[in-house]
Formats: C-alpha cells, structure tokens, sequence
C-alpha cells in the first residue's frame, strides 16, 4: 500500500528537521550534571576549584567522553573518578564532552619562566640525548591536541606531574602504553619543567 503523497512529504521534511537536532550536544542536561555532581572539583566551567583537581574547561571533546568511558569501565583507574561517573550514559558522555570543550579558560601565568622555557625546548624537541620523543609529535604544536589525544596547554601543573608519574609507575594504563614509553624516560628536573611550561601555555 503507498503511502498518500502529502503525508509522505510531511513526513520526510520532519525527519530532515529532526536529524541535526538530534546529532546536536545537549549542553542544558551537562551543565545539569556538573551542577549535580562534578562543580566541587571541577568547577562549573570546567576551572578546577584546586590544582590537583584537573581544568576541563577546553579540553577536547571526544577525548573527555573517552576518559569517562574509561573510568566507567575501569580501564582507568582513579581513587575519585570511577565513583563519579556510575551511571553515565553514552549520551551523558558525549554531551559533557562537548559541554567543557566549549568552554573558555585563561592561561595562567608561569611562576619560575625559565624552568618554563626548559619545558618549551623539550616539549617542542624531546630530549636527543635520552632518546625523549618530542611531545608536539602527538599532543600539536600548540599542545592543544586532537579530537582524541588531550589537550595540555593550560592544564594544572600538578596534575601533569601526577598524570606524568602514574604513567611510569603504570597506574594510569588506558594509553595503550605509548605514554609509558616516553614518561619512564623522563628524570624528575624534566617533569617539573614540563608541567610548568604546559600550565602556562595559552
Ligand atoms: C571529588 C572530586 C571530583 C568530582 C566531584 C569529579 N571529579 Fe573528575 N576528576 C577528579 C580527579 C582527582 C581527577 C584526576 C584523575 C584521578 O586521579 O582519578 C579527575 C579527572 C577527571 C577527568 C579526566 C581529565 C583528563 O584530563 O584526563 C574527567 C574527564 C573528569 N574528571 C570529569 C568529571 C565529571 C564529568 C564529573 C561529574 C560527573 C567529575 N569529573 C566529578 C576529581 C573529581
Ligand atoms: C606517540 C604519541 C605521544 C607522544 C609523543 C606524547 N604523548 Fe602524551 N599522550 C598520548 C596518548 C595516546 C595519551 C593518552 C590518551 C588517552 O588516555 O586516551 C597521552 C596523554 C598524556 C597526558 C595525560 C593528559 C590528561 O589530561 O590526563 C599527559 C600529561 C601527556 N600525555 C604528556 C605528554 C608529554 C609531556 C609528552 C612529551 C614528553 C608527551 N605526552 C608525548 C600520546 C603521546
């Protein structure tokens, strides 16, 4: 039986309508969840309420709804986060993904500007003579990452330091161990200088 001709059009012309709407993040119902249960650590724009907690304001989409995921899973373990995100769905995910991806954040200003710019040599070069991989090789230029690899400009220097640090010791494994590699080769002077020169860079 064919469907009559107006209701026909009708029909497809909603579905048109229908179909960015969907696909579009539901920025209300993330905000809501952060209201709920991640503001104290994390702040209502994504700027930590304290250093150790990490700023997800800017930080990339696709890449926080990963970590969420992984928490979720257990792939990533974390004394805090794996609590935090029961119940999650994949849409709760993608929607406070891209939630903190729009969101604005100031650099902060280095404290010590040449331990900064020791940390801007190696995250441009890695260091030749250890055999570190130069970090803009994955994380860009401007450390501001990709859809999937995290943004580290503007992040806590001490939540680099402790990301850094669990990536050695291979406490935080959901890196496929590419992280591993490169952080086991990293002397503790490189690590200080690192975070201090990401946490500044805009
Ligand atoms: C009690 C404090 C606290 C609350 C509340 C909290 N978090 Fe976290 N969050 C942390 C800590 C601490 C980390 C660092 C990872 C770790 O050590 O587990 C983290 C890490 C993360 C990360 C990974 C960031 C990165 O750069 O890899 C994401 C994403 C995140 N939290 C999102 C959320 C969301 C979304 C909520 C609310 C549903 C939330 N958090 C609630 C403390 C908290
Ligand atoms: C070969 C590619 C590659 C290189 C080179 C690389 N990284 Fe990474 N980095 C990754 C991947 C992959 C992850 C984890 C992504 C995930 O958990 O999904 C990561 C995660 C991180 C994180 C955790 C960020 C967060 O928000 O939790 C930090 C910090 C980091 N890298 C710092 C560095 C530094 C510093 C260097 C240079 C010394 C570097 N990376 C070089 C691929 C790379």
């Amino acid at each position: 039986m064919m469907m009559p001709r107006p209701f026909l059009c009708a029909a497809l012309v909603a579905l048109v309508l229908a179909a960015p709407a969907a696909a579009a993040a539901d920025l209300d119902r993330a905000r809501k969840i952060v209201a709920g249960r991640c503001f104290l650590c994390h702040g209502m724009e994504g700027e930590s309420s304290s250093e150790v907690f990490p700023r997800l304001a800017t930080q990339n989409a696709t890449y926080v709804a990963k970590q969420l995921r992984d928490f979720q899973t257990g792939a990533r373990k974390g004394t805090t986060m794996n609590g935090m995100v029961a119940g999650l769905t994949e849409a709760d995910m993608a929607d406070l993904g891209a939630f903190f991806a729009a969101q604005k954040a100031d650099p902060h200003a280095p404290a010590d500007a040449e331990l900064a710019a020791v940390g801007r040599y190696l995250y441009a070069k890695g260091n030749p003579f250890s055999g570190v991989a130069a970090c803009s090789g994955c994380h860009g230029p401007s450390a501001h990452g990709t859809e999937t690899l995290p943004r580290l400009a503007g992040q806590q220097a001490p939540y680099i330091e402790g990301q850094l640090k669990e990536f050695n010791k291979r406490t935080r494994t959901n890196d496929n161990a590419v992280m591993h590699a490169i952080a086991s080769k990293l002397t503790e002077f490189e690590v200080k200088a690192l975070a201090e020169f990401l946490a500044s860079a805009p």
